[in-house]
């Protein structure tokens, strides 16, 4: 048998659970994988909530992103073996809070040796959206990419990325992620009341993209820092930023192996702020959930 952290009915996090299943076997085209470290996401409490449905069976395994060693190969997959390290989403319904699970090895990829197995849990999804979100619109070296909730998980990430590609990038937080936006090479402007004044303070011309971490009023009070609403890519909320003239951050198959490589010459670091073990994954997730989660959150599960 096998741990993995579950919710066993949709709404708030009182019926999330470790429980035992069999080890996952792995179907043609996947990889079994013993999981080394899961990168914890704000998608994992609001599938939780019902928010995106309650078509999932239950009980239902949490997690979405991992990186562990292959401990068998599926039928039909050329290029991984038994025992090599991996990084990459889940299938769907394994969950990536566990001990073991699957990989569908069309989505996987080696780990490079000078990643380790905890910031590589934060790839598949993280990683890869931070670099989703600033390749969507490509600003020139000079121009002003806007992040709103830049001290989180995604938010530190795509503020690196902007100082790659020299562009100058002012990230929106709370007083407390100061220190941590700035160490990015980013302007830290503070969120709350004002926080379109307080922007146009540094940057009097407005901004040439906008990306929204975070959603809502936070995200209409800035909108119009932005010349043409286009300009507006939101992986949080896109049902705003539609209503508002931009796009959801549309995700792509490139997007994690592009940010291997950039993480693997240390030009971003994930920013792993926090580690628990599976046993704790319920305070792991309680901490994204507070909605002020500084960088990433990661599961570790030991090694065999
Ligand atoms: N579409 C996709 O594929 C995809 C993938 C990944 C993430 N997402 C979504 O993208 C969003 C961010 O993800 P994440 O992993 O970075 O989440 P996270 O780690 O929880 O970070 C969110 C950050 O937003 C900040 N924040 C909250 N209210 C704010 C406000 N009014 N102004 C400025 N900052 C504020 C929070 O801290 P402070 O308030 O303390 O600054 C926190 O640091 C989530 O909604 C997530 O679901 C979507």
């Amino acid at each position: 048998m096998s741990k993995v952290y579950v919710f066993t009915a949709f709404g708030g996090p009182e019926t999330q659970r470790l429980i035992d299943r069999p080890v996952p076997e792995p179907g043609p085209g996947e990889l079994a994988v013993q999981v080394r470290a899961a990168g914890v996401n704000p998608v994992d409490w609001k599938i939780r909530s019902g928010r995106y449905g309650k078509q999932t069976p239950l009980p239902a395994p949490m997690g979405q992103e991992v990186a562990g060693v292959v401990t068998v190969v599926g039928d039909g997959v050329d290029g991984f073996a038994v025992g090599e390290p991996i990084l990459g989403p889940v299938v769907p319904g394994y969950g990536a809070f566990a001990e073991d699970t699957l990989v569908r090895a069309a989505e996987a990829m080696a780990k490079p040796a000078e990643i380790s197995f905890t910031d590589a849990a934060t790839i598949p999804v993280a990683a890869a959206t931070a670099y989703d979100g600033t390749h969507q619109i490509e600003l020139e070296p000079g121009q002003r990419l806007l992040i709103l909730g830049a001290g989180g998980g995604v938010g530190l990430m795509a503020a690196q990325i902007g100082k790659v590609h020299q562009l100058t990038a002012i990230g929106v937080a709370s007083p407390a992620k100061r220190e941590v936006v700035e160490s990015t090479g980013a302007t830290f402007v503070p969120s709350g009341d004002g926080v379109s004044d307080r922007v146009r303070q540094v940057a009097p011309g407005g901004v040439d993209l906008i990306l929204d971490l975070v959603g809502g009023d936070a995200l209409r009070e800035v909108a119009g820092l932005v010349d043409d609403p286009t300009r507006i890519i939101s992986a949080a909320d896109p049902g705003t930023a539609t209503e508002l003239g931009g796009t959801a951050l549309h995700r792509t198959a490139e997007a994690m192996e592009k940010i291997t490589a950039v993480i693997e010459y240390h030009l971003v670091d994930p920013h792993v702020s926090a580690v628990y073990s599976l046993q704790d994954a319920g305070e792991a997730i309680g901490a994204v959930e507070n909605g002020h989660a500084t960088g990433k959150i990661v599961i570790e599960v030991p090694g065999a």
